[in-house]
Formats: C-alpha cells, sequence, structure tokens
C-alpha cells in the first residue's frame, strides 16, 4: 500500500478510535418487555451467531493478506472486540423472547464447500492481484450496511422501547464500522484496476450475511419473516447504491439479483 493511502487510513482509524468500546446492554436487556415471539427471536439468535462469526472472518481476512495495512490491522482487533459483544448482546435479547437456540445443519459442510471454491482462490490472487484490500473494505462498508438496517429494522417493527434501544446502540456502531470502511474504500478504489478486481470479485462471491453460516434455505426460513416488509427491501437494496457508489456503475447490484433469485422460494 502506498504511503499517502496509509496514512488517509490511518486518519480514518483515527477518528474511529475516539468513541469504539463496548456498548451496554445487560441493563437494557433486562428492560425488555416485548411478549415471546418466536420468528424474532431466532432472527435476533440467527443475528447474534453471524456477529460471533466475525472471528471467521478475520480469519479469512489473515489468510488473504487483505489487512498488510497497519490501521486496518488495528481496526480490525478494535472491531471484533465490538461485533463479538453485539453476539452476546443478542443472544440476550433473543432469550428475552423466547430463542435460546437454533439448530441447522450444516455449517461446516457448507463452509468447507464455499471455501473450496473461494477462499484459496483469494488466498492465490493475493499474491497476483493487489487491491483485495479495496475488496475487502467494499464488502466490508455493505455488510455493516446491511447489519445496521437489519437492526433498525427489527426494533421500529416489534416496538418494544428497550429493545429498540438495544438494537439502536448496536445499529450506531454498525454505521461507525460502515464509516471506517466505506472511507478506507474510497481511498483503496482510486486506482482503476482496484475497481475492477472488486467489482469481479463481488460479482462472484458476494452473499448477504449469514448465508455462508447458515446455508441459503435455512437462510431464507430464518429471515424470511422480514424479508416480506417492503420497507426493509426498499432499504436492503440502497445497499447496490452504496456500491455503484464506490465502485462506479459497472457493478452488478447484487442485493436486487439475490432478492430477485431467491423471490420465488420466499413466496
Ligand atoms: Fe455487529
Ligand atoms: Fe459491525
Amino acid at each position: 500500500m502506498i504511503v499517502e493511502h496509509e496514512s488517509r487510513i490511518g486518519q480514518l482509524f483515527d477518528s474511529y478510535v475516539r468513541s469504539w468500546g463496548p456498548i451496554c446492554w445487560r441493563d437494557q436487556c433486562a428492560k425488555i418487555q416485548a411478549p415471546i415471539n418466536c420468528e424474532y427471536g431466532t432472527m435476533l439468535y440467527a443475528l447474534g451467531l453471524i456477529e460471533t462469526d466475525s472471528v471467521v472472518m478475520r480469519r479469512k481476512l489473515a489468510a488473504t493478506r487483505a489487512d498488510r495495512s497497519n490501521p486496518i490491522k488495528q481496526f480490525n482487533i478494535l472491531w471484533l472486540a465490538e461485533e463479538a459483544e453485539h453476539g452476546r448482546a443478542l443472544e440476550a435479547a433473543a432469550e428475552k423472547l423466547g430463542v435460546r437456540s437454533l439448530t441447522f445443519s450444516s455449517r461446516r459442510s457448507i463452509r468447507d464447500l464455499r471455501s473450496i471454491a473461494t477462499w484459496p482462490a483469494l488466498y492465490l490472487s493475493g499474491f497476483l492481484v493487489p487491491h483485495l484490500d479495496a475488496a475487502y473494505c467494499t464488502l466490508g462498508s455493505v455488510q455493516e450496511y446491511i447489519a445496521l438496517t437489519t437492526y433498525r429494522r427489527i426494533g421500529e417493527k416489534l416496538g418494544d422501547p428497550a429493545l429498540d434501544g438495544l438494537l439502536r446502540q448496536i445499529a450506531q456502531q454498525e454505521g461507525r464500522h460502515m464509516k471506517f470502511y466505506r472511507g478506507a474504500a474510497q481511498v483503496l478504489l482510486e486506482p482503476r484496476q482496484a475497481r475492477r478486481v472488486t467489482a469481479a470479485l463481488l460479482a462472484r462471491l458476494w452473499r448477504p450475511p449469514g448465508v455462508d453460516l447458515f446455508g441459503l434455505p435455512k437462510w431464507l426460513e430464518i429471515f424470511r419473516p422480514i424479508l416480506e416488509d417492503d420497507v426493509y427491501v426498499g432499504r436492503l437494496l440502497r445497499a447496490d447504491d452504496l456500491l455503484a457508489d464506490l465502485i462506479g456503475d459497472s457493478i452488478a447490484r447484487p442485493m436486487k439479483r439475490f432478492l430477485e433469485t431467491n423471490q420465488t422460494l420466499l413466496l
């Protein structure tokens, strides 16, 4: 990475680090009075698992050497700490709605199959293709946007003030994560080749958060109740605008394509 890029991303990290820190969720969670709701409880539990799974993403990142930049490395340490706390908070919130566990069978086989198809390829490309860090930060910004959108909408839909407050706290941190990733992506995507590589990788590998973890059928089953909500879907589609702003119009609209492809499975 060129020194000027590293210094600009360092400034983004300095700004993020001023307000980083775990959320205070235990008291807030104790105040939740929403009735038992298995659909949304399951969704919150699943979101908690996705948060905790971030550690796997970090390992993938190290394997692809996309965090060669010092400020991105430092950011990742704090980011993971915050995501892990989100996982604990969401698990506790799910319990308040009556859900304490979630069974899904094929996690390992799905993950391993996908890994064979994708991550070693990225690992290899780490040697051949520069700009993997640009793809990583672009991916980070879109996944954080989806996370914050999901938390905001679940809070609005359930209407319990304490749960909404808790989800807003989490969403606010996702917003700060998104700000760092998007800012870093803007810097790293300046070379045209970086935009080309990122567009190609995302077109091939992008999936909404959690699809890799649960497998598509289970993911659709878990998130079906909120995917039937037009307001939520409208907000999700803005993820494509975010990508187009970063990469340019050459990027296919992956969220639109994903939702259209799976529309029949949701009916
Ligand atoms: Fe999170
Ligand atoms: Fe996040």
